[in-house]
């Protein structure tokens, strides 16, 4: 018996050396130290045998029994930290690795120029004026000095969203709600925002697109005061060197009415595709405001006068980036919208 006790032993010893992993340790946990197991049944049957052999092989039997569940649990000990050891190799990071970068946004191209020519203006004297986007037939046009059916509305392909509801075609109606807002006072502010038109869209012309206009009213404002205006703008956007010119034109809400020109960036005024061969850019439209226009704004005409002009927004970006179709502004290309 006590021969078979030490067999036992060894024979478990051995093939515990052997266990490499927490699974085969427990099957050889069932094995020798199990209910059914061959040691538990020898204990067992203790009972059964002589008076001398009985203490002996139980006495023997226990320190077996001892002897296995110390080996199993070193043995198991060593198993568990080495699985734990595999563990955190496979969750090994490497700190000194370099980091994803984040992309962060910027300002969009127009947003930016529209930026800058607010700082032009700042510098002026002239304050930003909020106007609303969605218009009536009424401040679009008619207050502008366009009644129902004149031929003028032709200038503007308009998009109607109800019988005289309208997106503002220009920022130009801004100018009645800032008269109606500071009247009597003077005024000298800035009208930025979104446009719309129903157009064609190609290289030259988008359906959305941004303009500033611009508005100055008082007692004695003279053309003179538009022209220094137009010609720091072009000064502060194209370079110290520029030449503006005024050309004869028409609208309705001014009078009298120009077209506001630079001397071309690219040529310098001797001629080239981008200006067309005429050495001139056209910048702004501008003018002396209406009577009729000042009369709607709640100024007497008699008494105020006032210059207003307005200009595009993308225009002169294409211009100074020498970007030649302006569907990429809307596009959302990232390609494009990375480059500013
Ligand atoms: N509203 C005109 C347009 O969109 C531009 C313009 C011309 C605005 C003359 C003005 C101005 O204020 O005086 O074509």
């Amino acid at each position: 018996m006590l021969e078979k006790l030490d067999e036992l032993l060894e024979k478990a010893q051995q093939e515990l050396a052997q266990v490499a992993d927490l699974e085969s340790l427990d099957t050889w946990r069932v094995t020798y130290l199990g209910k059914k197991s061959d040691l538990n049944q020898l204990l067992r049957n203790v009972g059964q045998l002589s008076r001398e052999e009985r203490p002996l092989v139980g006495q023997r039997g226990n320190e077996v029994k001892m002897a296995l569940e110390a080996a199993y649990e070193a043995r198991a000990e060593v198993l568990k930290s080495a699985h734990l050891a595999i563990g955190l190799e496979a969750e090994r990071i490497d700190v000194t690795l370099p980091g994803r970068p984040v992309r962060v946004g910027h300002l969009h191209l127009s947003t930016q120029s529209l930026r800058e020519i607010y700082d032009i203006f700042a510098r002026m004297g002239f304050q930003v004026y909020d106007a609303r986007e969605v218009e009536t037939d009424y401040y679009n046009f008619e207050l502008l000095n366009m009644p129902p059916a004149h031929p003028a509305r032709d200038m503007w392909d308009t998009f109607y969203l109800a019988d005289t509801l309208l997106l503002r075609t220009h920022t130009s109606p801004g100018q009645i709600h800032a008269m109606r807002q500071y009247c009597p006072e003077p005024i000298r502010v800035i009208l930025p925002g979104k446009c719309y038109r129903y157009e064609q869209v190609t290289a030259r012309s988008e359906f959305m697109f941004h303009q500033v206009e611009g508005l100055a009213v008082g007692k004695n404002i003279t053309m003179a005061d538009l022209k220094g205006t137009m010609y720091n703008l072009a000064r502060q956007m194209f370079g110290v060197d520029r030449k503006v010119r005024f050309r004869a034109s028409y609208f309705p809400f001014t009078e009298p009415s120009v077209e506001v020109d630079m001397d071309c960036i690219i040529c310098r005024g001797a001629g080239c595709r981008v200006c067309k061969h005429s050495g001139w850019l056209e910048i702004s439209g501008a003018g002396m405001v209406h009577p009729v226009v000042l009369k709607n704004g709640g100024y007497d005409p008699a008494i105020y006068s006032g210059f207003a002009f307005g200009m595009g927004v993308e225009r002169p970006a294409m211009l100074k980036y020498g970007i030649d179709d302006i569907r990429y502004f809307f596009g959302n290309d990232l390609r494009f919208l990375r480059q500013f």
